[in-house]
């Protein structure tokens, strides 16, 4: 058997927290035309209920990020570095997307935002695959 790291610690845990983050926020996606049909508030009780598990979920991967960009930091050169600095940048549009997406009063923001956010999610979880292979 092979024996459980640190560095299996770390990568699991920002994995885990990447799967609820996006993974998430594509099966959330899925439901809505269901919860839409179920009616009254249903679909903002179930938006809400994500979130409550979605920020600490992007809070985790920022945590284990700057972990992982410790871990690394021998590798902080060259494409390896170019990647991470692309990476932050669509984690941070990923998350400001998502927060704006929560306050859009309208529902044509509302979809632009949430489009933005999934699509920069899924960018930084093919990103972080690149730094991590
Ligand atoms: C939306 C947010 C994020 C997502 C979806 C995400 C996703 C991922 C994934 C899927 C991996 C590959 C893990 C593996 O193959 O074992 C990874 C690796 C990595 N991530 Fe993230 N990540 C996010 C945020 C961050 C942040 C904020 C940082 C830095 C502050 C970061 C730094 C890294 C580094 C350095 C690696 C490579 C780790 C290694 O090779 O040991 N990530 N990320």
């Amino acid at each position: 058997m092979i024996g459980l790291s640190w560095d299996a610690v770390r990568l699991s845990l920002h994995v885990v927290a990447a799967t609820i983050w996006v993974g998430g926020q594509l099966v959330l996606a899925a439901l809505v035309p269901v919860l839409r049909g179920a009616g009254g508030d249903t679909v903002r009780l179930a938006a809400r209920r994500f979130n409550t598990v979605a920020w600490p979920a992007f809070a985790v991967l920022v945590a284990t990020g700057v972990w992982n960009v410790v871990a690394e930091r021998h590798h902080l050169h060259g494409a390896y570095r170019t990647t991470l600095v692309v990476k932050l940048a669509v984690v941070v549009l990923s998350g400001g997307a998502a927060a704006l997406h929560v306050r859009a009063r309208t529902a044509a923001a509302r979809g632009i935002w949430g489009g933005l956010t999934g699509v920069a999610a899924l960018t930084a979880l093919v990103l972080g695959v690149l730094l991590a292979g």
